[in-house]
C-alpha cells in the first residue's frame, strides 16, 4: 500500500552536477522504486525566475534536469513527474498561503536574511536589490508541498527552513480554515556525504568548482585530471582524510573498492593514477546514463509530451484540491450563499448541500448532498462550468418542479424522498 507521499523539485537554474546526482538524484530514484511511497518530482521553474534572468538558460536548465531525472532511471509511468509552472494551481494556492503567512516569518528566511545582512554590512539599503520573489520565495515553495500534502520532503540542509516555514504556513491555514493540509517533513540524507568540488569545497555552482553530471567523456577526463590534491611524489603515501579525489571516489565505489584505493594510497600511488581510477569508475556508472541522457536531449518534444502527461496527473489532485481550498476560503459561487456566521452558530446544523467539481474526463459534474454528507443525485458532465451551475441554480430555485425536466441530466443516487427533502431546503430556505 502507498502510504507515504515523497516529493522535491529541483530548480531550472543550472546544468546537473555531480553533487546534484549523489546529493540528491541518485537516492531520490531510489526512494521511487519503493513500492509503499508514492512520489511526486518535479522542475521548480517558478524558482528558477527568482535568480535567473535569462530566458533561453531557463528552458535549457528545464530541458537538462528534465533529462537527467529520466536517464537515471525515474519512471514516469510509477511517479508523478511534472514542470511546476504547468500547474496553474500553484501560484493559486500561494496566494490563499501569502495571506495566511506573517511578514515576519519571511523576514527570518536565511536566503532573504543574508541579503539583507550582505547589504547593511556594504552600507547600503538593507532591502537593495532584493526582489519579492527573493522574499515570498519559501510561500511558492509552501504551495509546491501542501498542494500534494506530501509527508516526506527530501531536501539539503540549505532547504529545512523552508520545509518548517511549510509547516507553519500549513497550520496558520488549518486552524483557520480547517484539517486541509498535511504538515510536511523535511527528509535530509544523514549518510549522504556533501560532495567535494574540483577545489575541495563543497561542489556547488555558487562557487564554480562543478563536475557536469553528463560532461562528455574527454571534458571529464580532464576536469577529473585537474582535482586539486597535495604535491606528494609518486612512492609516498597519500592521506585520505581530506583528499577530494578519495571522498569522490568513496561517492561512486563498493566498500571493498573504496578499501582497495586507501591501501593504493597508502602504498604511494601517483595522484595521475589515482584519478584515472576514480576517472574509470566515474565512467562506469555515468557512460550507460550518458548514453540516455544524449538521447533524451535530442528529443526535446518527448520530454514535453512526458511532462505535458505528468501535468495532468498532478492536476487530477491539484485541480479538484484548489476547488475545496478556494470554497473553504469563501471564493465560492453565489447560488448557494450561505448563512451568516452569527445564525450558524445559533444552533443551525448541517444543510444540503451542491459540490461543483472536475472529472479526469474534463468535464463539469456536480452532486447533491445531504446534511450527513451521503449522495443524493449525481449529474452527467458539463462542457462548462456554467452550464452545470445554471442547472443547480435551476434546482435551487424550482426544488422538486424541475426535477422531471432534468432527469436526462440526473442520476439519483438517494431515495426519491430525501431528494425531495433536500431540494425543499433551497426553495424554502427558513424551513
Ligand atoms: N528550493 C529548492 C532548492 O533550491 C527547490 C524546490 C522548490 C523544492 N520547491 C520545492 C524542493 C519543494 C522541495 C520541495 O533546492
Amino acid at each position: 500500500m502507498k502510504t507515504q507521499r515523497v516529493l522535491t523539485g529541483i530548480t531550472t537554474s543550472g546544468t546537473p552536477h555531480l553533487g546534484n546526482y549523489v546529493g540528491a538524484i541518485r537516492p531520490t530514484v531510489r526512494a521511487s522504486r519503493l513500492a509503499e511511497v508514492e512520489s511526486f518530482y518535479f522542475l521548480a521553474d517558478y524558482h528558477a525566475l527568482i535568480k535567473v534572468g535569462e530566458p533561453a538558460r531557463v528552458q535549457r536548465s528545464t530541458l537538462e534536469i528534465a533529462a537527467t531525472w529520466l536517464a537515471c532511471g525515474l519512471d514516469p509511468d510509477k511517479v508523478t513527474f511534472y514542470r511546476q509552472s504547468d500547474i496553474p494551481e500553484i501560484p493559486e494556492l500561494t496566494w490563499l498561503l501569502t495571506c495566511v503567512t506573517g511578514k515576519g516569518l519571511l523576514n527570518r528566511a536565511h536566503a532573504y536574511k543574508a541579503s539583507v545582512d550582505k547589504n547593511t554590512a556594504s552600507g547600503d539599503e538593507p532591502d537593495n536589490g532584493v526582489t519579492a520573489g527573493l522574499f515570498m520565495y519559501p510561500v511558492l515553495m509552501a504551495a509546491d508541498i501542501l498542494m500534494f500534502n506530501a509527508h516526506q520532503v527530501p531536501v539539503g540542509r540549505d532547504q529545512i527552513q523552508h520545509i518548517e516555514m511549510a509547516r507553519d504556513i500549513a497550520a496558520s491555514f488549518n486552524h483557520l480554515y480547517g484539517e486541509h493540509f498535511t504538515l510536511p517533513e523535511a527528509a535530509v540524507e544523514d549518510h549522504v556525504a556533501t560532495l567535494p568540488g574540483l577545489d575541495g569545497r563543497k561542489m556547488s555552482k555558487s562557487y564554480d568548482n562543478t563536475i557536469p553530471l553528463f560532461a562528455p567523456r574527454e571534458q571529464l577526463r580532464k576536469l577529473i585530471m585537474g582535482i586539486v590534491t597535495d604535491s606528494r611524489a609518486p612512492g609516498e603515501p597519500k592521506a585520505t582524510e581530506g583528499s577530494a579525489l578519495f571522498q569522490l571516489y568513496q561517492a561512486f565505489a563498493s566498500p571493498e573498492e573504496t578499501a582497495a584505493l586507501a591501501r593504493a594510497y597508502a602504498n604511494g600511488i601517483a595522484w595521475g593514477d589515482a584519478k584515472q581510477m576514480l576517472f574509470e569508475r566515474l565512467e562506469q556508472e555515468i557512460a550507460p546514463l550518458r548514453t540516455v541522457y544524449d538521447e533524451l536531449v535530442q528529443n526535446p518534444g518527448q520530454i514535453e509530451k512526458t511532462l505535458q502527461a505528468g501535468a495532468q496527473k498532478a492536476r487530477a489532485i491539484a485541480t479538484p484540491f484548489t476547488a475545496r481550498l478556494r470554497h473553504a476560503v469563501g471564493l465560492r459561487p453565489l447560488y448557494a450563499v450561505a448563512e451568516t456566521p452569527k445564525r450558524a452558530r445559533a444552533g443551525k446544523s448541517a444543510a444540503p448541500s451542491f459540490k461543483q467539481y472536475r472529472e479526469n474526463d474534463g468535464l463539469f459534474h456536480f452532486k447533491l448532498l445531504d446534511a450527513d454528507g451521503r449522495l443524493l443525485l449525481q449529474s452527467t458532465g458539463f462542457a462548462a462550468p456554467r452550464e452545470a451551475a445554471q442547472t443547480i441554480a435551476r434546482l435551487q430555485q424550482q426544488g422538486n418542479a424541475a426535477l422531471a425536466e432534468l432527469a436526462p441530466l440526473l442520476t439519483f443516487q438517494g431515495a426519491p424522498d430525501a431528494v425531495a427533502a433536500a431540494l425543499s431546503h433551497f426553495t424554502q430556505p427558513s424551513a
